[in-house]
């Protein structure tokens, strides 16, 4: 086929997907509507659930254990903090809940919470040393309900988790009822919180402009520090658990994947942003390309769900054309993808990869709309997770279109990479919780 064929659905594509800075502007002033109606208590599709943690002092110190839950993949973390900005981490443990031989796989529903969270104790007692005493901070990032600081509900699973026993129940019970089944009394949790507001807290301990955060990952969230809770009055990192959101146009292709969702109709930013769906939107349009005799990529491979991975995409962006046909041939078990094809693959992954880019900047150009109408103060806003530490272009077109429509205002606004920051965040927030206790007994 050559290639002048394929222009017109390309460019048709092209316009489906492009999120011009008008339609930027539109997506900012509805995120900012959707988050005054949460505060206000009124009907939203953000959740705004608080931490009841504030931004740290700098001063936290001590040896705390983390736990960071993120999706398939859970780590453990000894952390020091040094009182003075300083972290240090000293072991670092990952594990995946999925057993690549197969054994066991605690993510679907065929699995419990006692499983799962009897898995994780079994993963802490191999990092702590008897007779010493562990604060720990739970990073779980998932949408839960917290009425303080280590009680908090599971709201619903996302990312395709399953596990049962777990939504509706408190976390920290379950990760509680655990330790206490393996006799680890000597790891004490201190507090749960989500990925979002661990970044936020790791970032704040060094750069104290930092105000909004943010995990461009398998899943995509994001948090903010409101500087007076309607419910307390006081200051407190909200999440708004952004990837509900839903206010911006879904092309067919978006409806087809939620439709094949866990829960359809929910999570549709995240399933139009998050790098956990990005590869299978690719596939799903190269599959409609392909029965329009546009691509001529055929085989079992480009039909079966989930077979293109973010990890795929960026390999794809990353590459020249026919190292992208070795990728795809590899992924999709064909013996041979034109280069050509290969290149309209790596056109349409480029499209999927930067409109995420440009919708999660509108809602981070609505929250910072709601901090500070004016901008008249600097903020950072650090960000977390593979899509953006990774994939080719994603940082840089998130910064493009926040500096496209801030103009010369863009100088106060900062995003950052904020590594492993759910980790390091779960030790501040422990070290916080651990002084709040102190300060009340
Ligand atoms: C969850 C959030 C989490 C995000 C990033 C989403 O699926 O609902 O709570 O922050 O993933 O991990």
């Amino acid at each position: 086929m050559e290639n002048t064929d394929r222009q017109q659905p390309l460019e048709r594509l092209q316009a489906q997907l492009a999120v011009p800075l008008e339609r930027v502007r539109e997506i900012a002033a509805a995120f900012q509507q959707e988050m005054t109606a949460a505060l206000a208590g009124r009907d939203s599709s953000l959740k705004m659930l608080p931490s009841y943690l504030d931004r740290p002092t700098g001063e936290e110190r001590g040896e705390f254990i983390a736990i960071d839950f993120g999706g398939t993949n859970v780590r453990i973390l000894r952390v020091e903090l040094d009182g003075a900005g300083g972290v240090t981490v000293c072991d670092r443990r990952g594990f995946s809940l999925k057993d690549p031989a197969g054994k066991y796989d605690y993510t679907t529903a065929e699995s419990t919470a006692v499983q799962l969270f009897d898995f994780i104790a079994e993963k802490i007692a191999e990092l702590v040393v008897p007779d010493r005493e562990y604060p720990l901070g739970h990073t779980f990032s998932f949408p839960c309900q917290q009425t303080s600081l280590n009680q908090a509900v599971l709201l619903t699973w996302t990312k395709e988790i399953r596990a049962a026993g777990v939504e509706g129940n408190d976390i920290g019970e379950l990760l509680q009822a655990a330790l206490r089944r393996r006799s680890l009394t000597c790891v004490r949790p201190r507090v749960i919180l989500n990925d979002t507001v661990g970044t936020l807290l790791a970032a704040a301990y060094t750069d104290t402009d930092t105000d909004i955060a943010s995990i461009c990952g398998t899943g995509h969230n994001t948090c903010y520090h409101e500087p007076c809770h309607p419910l307390t009055g006081q200051p407190m990192i909200l999440n708004a658990e952004s990837g509900n959101f839903n206010r911006f146009p879904l092309t067919k292709y978006d409806r087809e994947l939620d439709r094949a969702t866990e829960k359809p109709g929910t999570q549709l930013l995240e399933k139009t942003a998050a790098g956990r769906y990005l590869g299978e939107l690719t596939r799903l349009i190269v599959k409609d390309f392909c029965a329009d005799g546009y691509l001529a990529i055929a085989g079992e491979g480009v039909n079966r769900p989930y077979s293109l991975r973010g990890e795929d995409l960026a390999a794809l962006l990353a590459q020249e054309a026919v190292s992208g046909a070795k990728v795809l041939s590899e992924r999709w078990v064909l013996s041979h993808v034109s280069a050509t094809d290969a290149e309209s693959v790596a056109l349409v992954a480029r499209m999927v990869v930067k409109r995420s880019a440009c919708l999660v900047a509108a809602t981070f150009l609505g929250v910072l709309h709601h901090l500070d109408p004016e901008l008249q103060r600097r903020h950072t806003i650090a960000v977390d997770g593979s899509l953006y530490e990774k994939m080719p272009g994603y940082a840089e077109e998130i910064k493009r279109t926040l500096q496209e429509f801030l103009g010369d205002q863009a100088v106060r606004v900062k995003v950052c990479l904020s590594k492993d920051g759910s980790g390091v965040g779960a030790a501040i927030a422990a070290a916080r919780a651990e002084s709040m206790k102190k300060r009340k007994a």
